[in-house]
């Protein structure tokens, strides 16, 4: 029994405890099996290193949707300061081709809304220095009943690719019954061929748990049902993504679904919860609003540089939740330079005094801690940032969040 002995050989298993107590004594924590996991490679583009950031039309425009509109979000996403705080993506959804292939089979854009075709607009976007997505489903047909990409795949990711196409968003709309990981790595295949970096997220809902098998093929996928853009549908998709952080990492991020930031149904305090929640998941920030007529809170909360340098950490930690009390919960995300994202979330219809601590984060223990505050000024007379020995607080609005990043100090 070779494989036995080898398992047993007392020089490997010594080498082997050598390496876990290196790793236990380097981060300082004990193993994390979680995060372990979450450091393996998958889809083998190493693209979205960091959660992808852009904006799709989806949200604000579902089918009525035009070049025009598609240009006039690319420049509104550079001229109201987007793109500067990171946002590359521009992703055209669902009803973009014509209701027929052409005479080779290929998918065409519609020719009265998109008169120019995928390649102009491609090129338009790319000369303003973004990257630009499209959508299409592992089905016959699109949710929206436009041809599907079901057993065209190497056509259309040769389209896509030839178009210049950075972002693929395969949905899962009218899939026959078909095996999902045939559809989707079918697709996989297909793209990878094409030799050109396309970021692929799966829009499969989280049907078939597809954290246990989309990392493998993709760099993102949905695990839930569409958002809508009212507080309920927000939080309860809040509420699903909890324990799939061990699954995410650089490359492979759970989707809990498109921003509706600023599309009306929520209040700015909502807004501004749903954004933070986002942030600390390492969700993807595809904002999904009308960037051409934003107004200015809704361009603030969108542009909040302290909370999106949280979401794009580079170790990719995706954040949990460390205490629930019902309408309080705190939530905490590690960050690569050894300080911690802290969110106190208050779901109640109250204003709440809401308190956690230095060890409940599971901070590393320091005589100080650095606590600055990323959404401005706090509400109990605090500056801005201030030093602890413990308590981190905050009173919060229901609905609201208060939002920390905390560092060690050593003195
Ligand atoms: C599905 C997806 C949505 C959107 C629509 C388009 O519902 O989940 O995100 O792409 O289809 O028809």
């Amino acid at each position: 029994m070779k494989k036995k002995s080898f398992l047993f050989c007392p020089v490997i298993t010594g080498l082997f405890l050598l390496l876990t107590l290196q790793i236990i004594v380097v981060s300082g924590q004990p193993l994390n099996k979680e995060y372990l996991s979450s450091s393996k490679n998958s889809y083998g583009n190493h693209l979205a290193q960091t959660p992808p950031m852009g904006w799709n039309s989806w949200n604000a425009f579902h089918t009525d949707i035009t070049e025009q509109k598609i240009k006039d979000a690319a420049a509104a996403l550079v001229s109201s300061g987007m793109k500067a705080a990171g946002y590359e993506y521009i992703n055209i959804d669902d009803a973009w081709m014509d209701t027929v292939r052409d005479a080779q089979g290929r998918l065409q854009a519609d020719p009265k809304r998109f008169p120019h075709g995928i390649k102009a607009l491609a090129d338009y976007v790319h000369s303003l220095g973004l990257k630009i997505g499209i959508y299409e489903s592992a089905g016959t047909k699109t949710c929206a009943g436009f041809p599907g990409s079901l057993y065209h795949e190497k056509t259309d990711a040769e389209s896509f690719a030839k178009w210049g196409i950075d972002y693929l968003k395969l949905d899962n709309c009218y899939n026959e019954g078909v095996d999902y990981m045939q559809r989707y790595e079918g697709m996989e295949k297909a793209l990878l061929a094409t030799g050109r970096p396309i970021v692929y997220s799966l829009c499969e809902w989280g049907v078939k748990d597809p954290y246990q098998w989309a990392p493998a093929i993709s760099n993102l996928w949905r695990t839930t049902g569409d958002i809508s853009d009212n507080w309920n549908s927000m939080i309860n998709i809040v509420d699903e993504q909890v324990g799939l952080e061990k699954y995410a990492g650089p490359g492979h991020w759970n989707d809990p679904d498109m921003l509706e930031v600023g599309n009306g149904g929520m209040t700015n305090t909502e807004y501004r919860t749903h954004f933070s929640m986002w942030a600390i998941l390492a969700a993807p920030l595809i904002a999904g609003n009308d960037l051409f007529h934003m107004t200015e809170p809704t361009r603030d909360i969108l542009t909040n540089k302290d909370v999106i340098a949280v979401n794009q950490d580079p170790a990719g930690k995706q954040g949990y939740k460390v205490s629930d009390d019902g309408d309080q919960e705190v939530w905490v995300k590690p960050m690569s330079d050894g300080s911690f994202a802290v969110l106190l979330l208050n779901r109640g219809e109250n204003r709440a005094f809401m308190t956690t601590t230095v060890e409940q984060v599971g901070l590393k223990k320091a005589t100080s801690y650095k606590v600055v505050n990323l959404w401005g000024q706090g509400n109990q007379d605090e500056d801005k940032s201030y030093s602890t020995n413990d308590l981190i607080r905050s009173s919060v609005a229901s609905h609201g969040v208060a939002m920390f990043r905390v560092w060690p100090e050593s003195k």
